[in-house]
């Protein structure tokens, strides 16, 4: 693969303004009670982690594999478990972290699941926000950033497993992105 050109949509300093308003807001809304942050892996893996230090209260860390069939992975439809919590959520308060919400079929499916495993509640907080590309019906009740209908990479997003540890948000430009 040729290197692709990158383009800085959000920079470094600005994610980590946002995170740290976020990690504040969060504390102040779950002021007790048992907190379960449920990270999507793999791509919510760096934003759970400057998230989680964000916080000023105590937390339970755990993560969830996801799959998509197909190959145009975020508009299949099918989704599937590939990796299960490690901690029961019976009476906790979730909430489930995600790098982006695209067309929304995979957290849409995932609030189902979690919702089996009887939490007390669920919310759901995303770095980033396509609301333009919805399909399915999903609240995100915590977001970085909504940005345009553009294919990104970096702080945890990937093009074909990389770029994932890039410390900004670029668009991926010339560059095939993912059949959608
Ligand atoms: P959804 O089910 O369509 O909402 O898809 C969400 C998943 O698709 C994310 O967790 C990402 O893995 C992937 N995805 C969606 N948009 C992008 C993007 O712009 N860059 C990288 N991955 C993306
Ligand atoms: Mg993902």
């Amino acid at each position: 693969m040729t290197d692709a050109k990158l383009r800085v949509l959000i920079p470094a300093e600005k994610i980590r303004t946002r995170i740290q308003e976020l990690g504040e807001q969060i504390s102040r809304d779950y002021p007790t009670g048992n907190l379960h942050l449920i990270g999507i892996l793999k791509g919510a893996v760096v934003f759970m982690s400057d998230l989680a230090r964000a916080m000023k209260r105590d937390v339970f860390i755990d993560f969830m594999g996801i799959s998509s069939y197909g190959k145009g992975k975020s508009s299949s439809g099918e989704v599937r478990v590939t990796k299960d919590l490690d901690i029961s959520l019976e009476g906790a308060d979730v909430l489930i972290i995600e790098d982006i919400v695209d067309s929304g079929i995979t957290l849409n499916y995932l609030m189902h699941v979690i919702d089996q495993r009887r939490p007390r509640s669920i919310r759901i907080a995303a770095l980033l926000d396509k609301p333009e590309r919805r399909l399915r019906p999903v609240h995100v009740n915590y977001v970085g950033f909504e940005i345009p209908d553009e294919f990104v990479v970096g702080y945890g997003l990937d093009f074909a497993e990389r770029y994932r540890n890039l410390d900004s948000i670029c668009v991926l430009e010339d560059a095939e992105v993912p059949a959608r």
